[in-house]
């Protein structure tokens, strides 16, 4: 059978060549990066190598604006709680987008609870943030905004620059979690006005469990992790060394493969979508054209979006309703919910994301399935049998 791997957001299969960065240092350079012998010496070159590296390909200032951690949803909490526990409950106001990835939206909320003041943006029926709600947050007093810049579930693009003009404008801190995006669309930090961002290896072929976090110089947070005093004390514990090497190694191929490939995957995804409308009663989640070039969700009404999955997976497609962590519970997507669908609407869900292994072949492949699957799923609908007698 064809196996078609369409979860690319989920995550992503290493690549060979960051596969062969990281293996010396497994087994001959497995230094710690901390001790002055001959091994750890090599260890920390290769760190400080790999963080010089990433920091220019997004154009940070120096290297040390850069700091790694063990993941995105790691670097994402420290962004919220270590501004929060730095500045204390009086001087700290937080503003999220209500689409935004579990580990800040929980992380939010969590602070929340602990009596921080933290305000819920709302966005559009596309996943656009509200710059009007968020203009009155700022000038009632948020100084730390948090916006995601491409959505893991709906692929929509915010408007990174403008967000970040309203925040300097009013003595705001500007984060985004730029997990999905960064290296599928061009970053620059200091043009685009970010003050930090999150970001993380697993989403552009590097390894899992290796994160980052850029701090613009001047901005104080207080760490999460308390021991060694590790990254300029702001996470201690031993290195990743060959996760921090492999991550590297996964930006610098980025340098020359990014536009090209988003390029071809912008046009595989638009075959996609053209595709897929053609089924009746289908319509596409999320912006039609600022959205991550290789994301496309969909929703089927009268049918369950993992029953979809499930579907599309017996026949070799492997995709995703909503995103990979959400899936686990039985509640509907909130960024779903959050641009307005109902909740029977937020269930039909199908998300199907691209990545470089995927050919024109793939997409013929799932737009002859898909349509059989999605139909399939309708001739046992109770709903949808309902729907076609009212006709
Ligand atoms: C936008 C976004 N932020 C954060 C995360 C969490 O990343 P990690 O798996 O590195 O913790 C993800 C991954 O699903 C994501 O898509």
């Amino acid at each position: 059978m064809r196996r078609v791997y369409v979860d690319y957001a989920a995550t992503t299969p290493v690549d060979p060549r960051v596969f062969e960065a990281m293996k010396p240092f497994f087994m001959e350079s497995f230094g710690n990066a901390s001790s002055v012998n001959t091994s750890g010496v090599t260890a920390r070159k290769a760190i400080e190598e790999a963080r010089a590296k990433i920091a220019q390909f997004m154009n940070a200032d120096s290297p040390e604006e850069l700091i790694f951690t063990g993941s995105a949803t790691e670097s994402n909490n420290l962004v919220l709680k270590g501004y929060a526990f730095k500045h204390g409950k009086a001087k700290t106001h937080i503003a999220v987008s209500t689409i935004e990835h579990d580990c800040i939206l929980n992380a939010a909320k969590w602070l929340k609870q602990m009596g921080y003041k933290v305000d819920f943006i709302p966005v559009d029926q596309y996943g656009l943030i509200d710059m009007n709600v968020l203009e009155r947050a700022i000038k009632a007093g948020a100084n730390l905004v948090s916006v995601i810049h491409g959505n893991n579930e709906i692929g929509t693009i915010e408007p990174i620059q403008e967000i970040s003009e309203l925040c300097h404008e009013n003595n705001a801190i500007f984060h985004t979690d730029a997990a999905q995006s960064f290296g599928k669309v061009p970053i620059d930090v200091k043009r685009m006005g970010i003050d930090m961002m999150t970001i993380n290896a697993h989403k552009l072929y590097g390894p899992k469990g290796v994160g980052a976090l850029y701090i613009r110089k001047g901005i104080e947070l207080d760490p999460l992790l308390h021991g060694g005093g590790h990254e300029f004390g702001l996470r201690s514990s031993t290195e990743n060394v060959p996760g921090i090497v492999g991550f590297a190694k996964a930006v610098e191929l980025r340098k020359d493969e990014m536009k090209p490939e988003a390029g071809r995957l912008t046009r595989l995804r638009d075959k996609l979508i053209k595709g897929t409308l053609e089924i009746p009663d289908s319509h596409l989640n999320g912006h039609p054209t600022k959205r991550l070039p290789n994301n496309a969700n969909f929703r089927f009404a009268y049918i369950e979006g993992e029953a979809i999955v499930l579907g599309l997976d017996m026949e070799g497609i492997e995709a995703s309703s909503g995103s990979a962590c959400a899936s686990k519970t039985e509640l509907p997507s909130h960024v779903l919910l959050a641009i307005g669908l109902k909740p029977e609407e937020a269930r039909g869900s199908l998300r199907i994301s691209l990545g470089k292994y995927n050919t024109p072949e793939d997409i013929d492949y799932i737009l002859q399935v898909l349509p059989k699957v999605v139909g399939r799923l309708r001739e046992m609908s109770p709903l949808y049998t309902k729907a076609s007698q009212k006709q």
